[in-house]
């Protein structure tokens, strides 16, 4: 059984009531118990949480190198943009990961187009408000089962 284990950064807590014109209306917990039902149905085991801190985020990395996780889905939230620290973990633990944003980050303001992961990611989904999530798992299962 593959693992998967799902990162969400800072204010992503607040989905929902934030700019949902950029978030959409779902909560993270509405969009992440609809990730897990569609971990289940695949068979696969998902874990997923959220830190608004930067540190928090770095640790969690590292021990889901030390777990042996498959493959990571990550939404650094605002740290995309700044996080040479959470770069730096991706790359020591060596788990492909996808990139998720839920607004079309982009087709945004400028420095929203410069992320640190993308370059290191499988591939970036960005744009799809909570379906993101979706996409990028499905898009790890059509990667180890073409
Ligand atoms: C985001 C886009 C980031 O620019 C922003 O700071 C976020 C959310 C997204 O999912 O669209 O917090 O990662």
């Amino acid at each position: 059984m593959i693992t998967i284990r799902v990162f969400n950064g800072p204010n992503l807590n607040l989905l929902g009531q934030r700019e949902p014109g950029q978030y959409g209306h779902s909560s993270l917990a509405e969009i992440m118990q609809g990730l897990e039902q569609f971990a289940d149905s695949c068979g696969v085991e998902l874990e997923h949480m959220q830190t608004n801190s930067e540190g928090g985020m770095v640790d969690a990395i590292q021990q889901a190198g030390g777990d042996g996780v498959d493959y990571i889905i990550i939404n650094p939230a605002g740290y995309t943009h700044t996080s040479v620290a959470i770069r730096d973990a991706l790359l020591a633990v060596e788990i492909p990961f996808v990139e998720v944003h839920l607004s079309a980050v982009s087709s945004r303001e400028p420095f929203r187009q410069i992320t640190y992961f993308s370059d290191i990611a499988i591939g970036v989904i960005s744009g799809f408000r909570g379906e993101s999530y979706l996409l990028a798992l499905q898009a790890i299962l059509n990667r180890i089962e073409p």
